[in-house]
């Protein structure tokens, strides 16, 4: 049975096409993938199925039912829920009151003659029947837990449990696994095999296209706007899909060449680093690690062993507790951000939205943040507004990021074409030594394979890059040292040319004995 059926549905922004006449259809039961490139026009279409979003033309059917949406709430009544990319929890609640929030019951008061009713939640009551919901789809959680201690993998599942508490039919996921490791993402992937044995149907937008072959019955594929194929996904393949995203064959995998740096200069050295968060525990406990001229020194784990930290205390966020960080041989430990742009030092934060960019300005503005005071765009302190535009004219040509008014704000792109304001503007900036974080999180595998390659040509060119990612593979393809945080500290490194997934893993679980068991 047809649950969702779309004709000629079409999103204009202005002018701009975002999409164009789209007929989708999902069946019930089935996971339905959809791919595309970033801007393709995934995400709006999604909202128009969500009531986030109004279409300009076209029909939504909802098991036949012609729908019209005002709000997100419509299409809950009509059984439609969607997990954001960007979760829309309140940190300082529980779980269970994250889940009751915006349908809590309203309770009748009296006072005295008068009465009137206020929303409110039987608390007890609740946590029992969210709890109940947790167990039953084995999320391993505590209802009564406050949301903002939580990891980002329970984060989702919280997410997941305000759909499942209102019942709904078919669940909207839209990029899930961007942010999750690769545990979280195997315990998704059960949860949603789980969703669709119980007869919910689920459509997963991602990038990663071996998720669509592992998890999807069906796929269909966008570009500019339009689908361009539907597959049944035993019929089809990574090439194939590949292919109808970007047009070309996509190397999954890029040529890098290794060569020996050890006679190369050390340029930046981090000594015996260490810091507390807020509760007073040391997150980052006594880091060691130095980067020679040229190379690209990886750094992997699991997420959340004090690679944040690590980063904001690298970036000038965050103060040491102890420890030194030496740049060409000078002290720049707690240096303003600023400070370290100055020496050339770039960074490509790990989450964009919270700080790499400001939404709510213009892409030109986010174009040159951070290096507004050059000379290229600034004279006497004075911004100059036609060269911000050839500049940001340049960089969107080069990178290819997808607009549809370059006049417009940050808000208007979409989250991979984001994710290219930030590299062009760090790259451009012709660092000698890149920090980057997560570079590829959320872009699609043209992109991915253009930034890795550019990841490279910095290299060639001498420069240094410190990459952090929860990619394995993306360390393991780029990165010359491999060195795994575990706890807060460096517990192990290897190389990046022999080294094995398996090896990296058992660093990444804490585990060290291992490597000698393999000598003996
Ligand atoms: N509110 C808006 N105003 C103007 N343009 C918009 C708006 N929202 C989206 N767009 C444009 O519509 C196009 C499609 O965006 P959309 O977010 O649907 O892409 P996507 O396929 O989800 O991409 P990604 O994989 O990068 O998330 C983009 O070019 C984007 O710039
Ligand atoms: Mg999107």
């Amino acid at each position: 049975m047809e649950i969702i059926k779309t004709i000629g549905l079409t999103k204009k922004f202005g002018d701009f096409i975002a999409n164009d006449n789209i007929d989708l259809i999902v069946e019930k039961g089935e996971i339905k993938a959809i791919v595309g490139e970033n801007g393709a026009g995934k995400s709006t279409l999604m909202n128009m199925l969500y009531g986030l979003l109004k279409p300009t033309a076209g029909e939504i059917f909802i098991r036949g039912e012609n729908v019209h949406f005002d709000s997100p709430n419509d299409a809950i009544n009509k059984g439609i829920g969607m997990v954001h990319q960007h979760f829309k929890l309140v940190p300082s609640l529980t779980i269970s009151e994250n889940v009751m929030l915006g349908i809590e019951i309203d309770k009748k008061i009296i006072v005295g003659k008068h009465s009137f009713s206020m929303p409110s939640i039987d608390h007890k009551r609740e946590s029992k029947v969210v709890q109940a919901l947790i167990d039953r789809f084995q999320f391993g959680l505590n209802a009564t837990d406050v949301v903002k201690n939580l990891s980002i993998g329970a984060k989702q599942k919280v997410e997941i449990l305000k759909m499942l508490y209102r019942n709904v039919e078919i669940v909207i996921f839209d990029e899930p696994t961007a942010v999750l490791t690769p545990q979280e993402i195997e315990a998704f992937f059960k949860t949603m095999r789980e969703l669709k044995q119980q007869g919910k149907s689920i459509i997963l937008i991602t990038h990663k296209l071996q998720e669509v072959m592992e998890v999807s019955d069906s796929v269909t594929v966008i570009k500019q706007g339009k689908i361009i194929g539907n597959r049944i996904t035993k019929d089809t393949s990574n090439k194939e899909l590949a292919r109808m995203m970007i047009g070309r064959e996509v190397l999954l995998r890029v040529e890098k060449h290794y060569q020996d740096y050890s006679e190369k200069p050390i340029i930046y050295e981090v000594n015996n680093l260490s810091t507390k968060n807020h509760e007073g525990i040391n997150v980052v406990n006594g880091i060691n690690f130095f980067l020679r001229e040229g190379e690209i020194l990886g750094i992997a784990g699991v997420e959340g062993n004090g690679q944040t930290e690590l980063l904001d205390l690298l970036t000038g966020l965050l103060k040491s507790t102890s420890g030194t960080v030496r740049f060409l041989g000078k002290d720049i430990t707690n240096e303003w951000p600023d400070t370290l742009r100055l020496e050339k030092i770039a960074f490509i934060p790990e989450d964009r939205y919270e700080q790499g960019l400001c939404t709510d300005m213009s892409i030109g503005e986010n174009i040159i943040a951070g290096y507004h005071g050059n000379l290229d765009v600034c004279k006497n302190g004075i911004l100059i507004s036609k060269k911000i535009a050839e500049k940001r004219n340049r960089l969107i040509k080069n990178y290819d990021i997808r607009v549809s008014d370059c006049e417009g704000k940050v808000s208007s792109l979409s989250g991979g074409n984001a994710q290219k304001i930030i590299i062009s503007r760090e790259f451009d900036a012709d660092p000698l030594l890149l920090i980057a974080a997560q570079p590829t999180r959320g872009v699609d595998i043209g992109a991915i394979e253009f930034i890795h390659q550019s990841l490279l040509n910095i290299q060639k060119n001498g420069k240094s890059i410190l990459l952090i990612s929860s990619e394995l593979s993306e360390i393991m393809s780029l990165a010359d040292r491999i060195a795994v945080i575990y706890k807060g500290q460096i517990i192990g490194e290897v190389s990046g040319k022999d080294a094995s997934r398996e090896e990296i893993g058992y660093l990444m679980a804490g585990i060290l004995e291992r490597s000698h068991e393999n000598e003996s």
